[in-house]
C-alpha cells in the first residue's frame, strides 16, 4: 500500500515534534467515561492519546493505515508494558471484526483520507462498527486564518528537536489553502543533522487535509446515517460558533 506521509522522519520524531502535546486528553477521557467500552480509535498514530488511557484501564482498540505509526506504538507499548490490540489498515476499509459503542478520532485524522468519497466510505465502515445506539466522535479542523491569508504559502521554521546524541530535526512548514475543492495541503520539509550540522537526510511530506464547512458536515453525517449530538470547541465541553478552528463532533447511529 502506498503509504506517502507518516512512515519516514515524520514517524519517527511525530511524538518530539507535538512535544507532548496532550490538551486534548481531558476530553477524550471524559468521553470514554460516559461509554461502556471497550473503545476504537481510528487513526491512532504513535498511541499519543490511546496509550495513557490504556495505562489508565481504559480498554481502547486502534488502526492506523501507517505500518512505522503502529511500530512505533506496539515499542512504546512494550516498554510501558501495556497489551493494545492495533490493526494496520486504511479507515475507508475499516475491519475489526467486531462492533464498538464508541468510535473517537482525535489528531484529525479523518481529514487526511484521500478524497471526499473516501471519507464519505470511512463513515460508512464506521457506522458498520458501531452498535446499536453507539456514538461517533470526530475532531475537526476549520481553517478560518488559513482562509483569511488565501495563498501565502511561506515557509517557516515549525519546530527544531535536539536529541542527546546531538543530532537535529528540523522541520520547516508552509500552509496552501485551496478554497475550490476544499482542500489545505501542509508542507513540510524535514532536514537531520548530525552533531557537526553536517545533512544526513531530507524528506518531503506533503499533507492534504480536506475541509468542510461546518453545516456541511453535519449533513454528511446525517448522509451516513448519523444524527448530530453535539459540537465542542477547542477540546472543552463548550459548544463551538463561527470561529472555532478546532472542534469536535459527537453523532450517533441513527435510526436505532
Ligand atoms: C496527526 S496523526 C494523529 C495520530 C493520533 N490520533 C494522535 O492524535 O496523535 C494522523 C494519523 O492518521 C493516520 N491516517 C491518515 N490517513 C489514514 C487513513 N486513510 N486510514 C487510517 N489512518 C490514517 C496517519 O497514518 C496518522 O497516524
Amino acid at each position: 500500500m502506498k503509504d506517502e506521509f507518516y512512515h519516514g522522519l515524520d514517524a519517527e520524531f511525530y511524538d518530539e515534534l507535538l512535544d507532548g502535546e496532550i490538551d486534548d486528553l481531558p476530553f477524550w477521557r471524559a468521553l470514554l467515561k460516559t461509554n461502556s467500552g471497550p473503545s476504537l480509535e481510528v487513526g491512532c498514530g504513535t498511541g499519543r492519546v490511546l496509550l495513557p488511557l490504556l495505562q489508565e484501564g481504559f480498554a481502547i482498540d486502534g488502526m492506523d493505515r501507517s505500518a512505522k505509526m503502529i511500530d512505533l506504538l506496539n515499542e512504546k507499548a512494550g516498554k510501558l508494558g501495556v497489551e493494545v490490540d492495533v490493526r494496520i489498515q486504511p479507515m475507508e476499509a475499516l475491519n475489526m471484526g467486531k462492533t464498538y459503542p464508541l468510535i473517537f478520532i482525535p489528531g484529525f485524522s479523518l481529514q487526511m483520507v484521500a478524497s471526499r468519497e473516501l471519507l464519505k466510505e470511512s463513515l460508512h465502515c464506521f457506522h458498520a462498527h458501531l452498535e446499536s445506539g453507539g456514538q461517533l466522535a470526530i475532531s475537526l479542523f476549520f481553517p478560518w486564518e488559513e482562509l483569511e491569508v488565501e495563498g501565502s504559502g511561506d515557509w517557516h521554521l515549525r519546530k527544531k528537536i535536539k536529541r542527546p546524541d546531538g543530532s537535529r530535526l528540523e522541520c520547516h512548514q508552509s500552509t496552501q489553502i485551496n478554497t475550490e475543492d476544499q482542500s489545505l495541503v501542509v508542507k513540510n520539509r524535514y532536514t537531520l543533522l548530525d552533531k557537526h550540522r553536517k545533512r544526513l537526510g531530507e524528506e518531503l511530506r506533503d499533507i492534504r487535509l480536506l475541509w468542510f464547512y461546518p453545516h456541511e458536515f453535519h449533513l454528511l453525517l446525517e448522509e451516513t446515517g448519523y444524527h448530530l449530538l453535539e459540537t465542542y470547541a477547542d477540546f472543552e465541553y463548550e459548544p463551538m460558533d463561527e470561529f472555532t478552528p478546532y472542534a469536535v463532533f459527537l453523532a450517533e447511529k441513527a435510526g436505532t
